[in-house]
């Protein structure tokens, strides 16, 4: 049993991925803006079980390869067992980004709710940037936690009830001064890949609005509403005491961090399978072209 943090969350990460894009779009992005038309090397920082690789992989011209680098050995081992029932070529490599040297001579290299929780993102996209052969992609999929936490519809309940939206965002800004990461980084993204000199920079947003629609099945309604409470919605905030004084410590004034606890208390009573909800992540698609000095093209 691993004590990293990352280890024990694979439930989370499998039972949530679903949440984020829906496939037609993801191929859309391949043919349409990519333009993958030959089989490319992808190379994955932060892979976790190889989230991205399952999903890309089967979309991509056959014979496309995929690496994936994370720190967890067991988020490593779980990839390697998913993998190994396919045809695709993967190579998985357990290990700190933050010190390894990767070669230059993927195609593409590719994170997924990654750089977030870096504490220089910029020096880790660098390293992106440096593993990419001439002409290649830098690829991010990276969260705005303030756009996804005003994506909510929540049938039969003022949304400023649950979700203070003011307050988060001083919490979040809070945070990023605090701890040097931010969950609203995917914003930031295509300016720091121009500012380090890729070109053709552009940004989409993930198209994917989950739905708990009680008039699906109860067994969908059930696996979305698992999914959901996974992703965090609803979660019981824990002891008053504790969180208020938490969030205070963290740059609330005391009716704010009172406000908000109730907030995410009301959520969490009122959110259950029988609730009507759509909720929309709003990730951010971040990618540019590597063109080394002296390149032709
Ligand atoms: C939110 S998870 C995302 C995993 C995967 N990309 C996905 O979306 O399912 C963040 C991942 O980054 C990995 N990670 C964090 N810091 C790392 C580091 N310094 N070196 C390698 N991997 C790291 C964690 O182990 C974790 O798997």
């Amino acid at each position: 049993m691993s004590d990293y943090f990352w280890d024990n969350q694979i439930e989370y990460l499998r039972k949530t991925r679903e949440l984020y894009y829906n496939d037609d779009y993801l191929e859309f992005l391949i043919d349409r803006v990519w333009k993958f038309t030959t089989p490319i090397n992808i190379i994955d920082f932060g892979c976790g079980y190889g989230f991205l690789g399952l999903k890309l992989l089967p979309m991509l011209p056959a014979g496309s390869t995929y690496t994936g680098i994370d720190l967890g050995i067991e988020l490593i081992n779980r990839a390697k067992e998913i993998f190994q029932h396919t045809s695709f070529q993967t190579q998985f490599i357990q290990g700190d980004i933050g010190t390894m040297h990767v070669e230059r001579k993927y195609d593409v290299a590719i994170c997924h709710a990654f750089l977030l929780h870096m504490v220089e993102p910029e020096k880790t996209i660098k390293k992106m940037i440096n593993s990419v052969c001439d002409q290649g992609k830098v690829i991010c999929f990276e969260p705005h936690w303030i756009s996804n936490m005003s994506n909510y519809f929540f049938d039969g309940i003022d949304q400023s009830q649950i979700i203070k939206l003011g307050i988060l965002q001083k919490l979040y800004e809070e945070d990023f001064k605090r701890l040097g990461k931010s969950g609203n980084f995917g914003m930031q993204v295509p300016v720091i890949l121009s500012k380090l000199g890729l070109t053709d920079v552009e940004c989409r947003i993930s198209d994917k609005v989950n739905f708990l629609d009680q008039n699906m099945q109860t067994t969908q309604i059930e696996q979305l509403y698992l999914s959901l409470r996974e992703e965090g919605l609803g979660q019981q905030p824990g002891d008053r005491n504790e969180i208020i004084q938490s969030l205070i410590n963290k740059g609330l004034t005391d009716d704010e961090a009172c406000a908000q606890y109730d907030a995410e208390l009301t959520f969490s009573k009122e959110f259950g399978n029988q609730s009507w909800l759509t909720y929309s992540l709003n990730m951010k698609i971040s990618f540019g072209t590597v063109r080394l000095e002296g390149s032709s093209k």
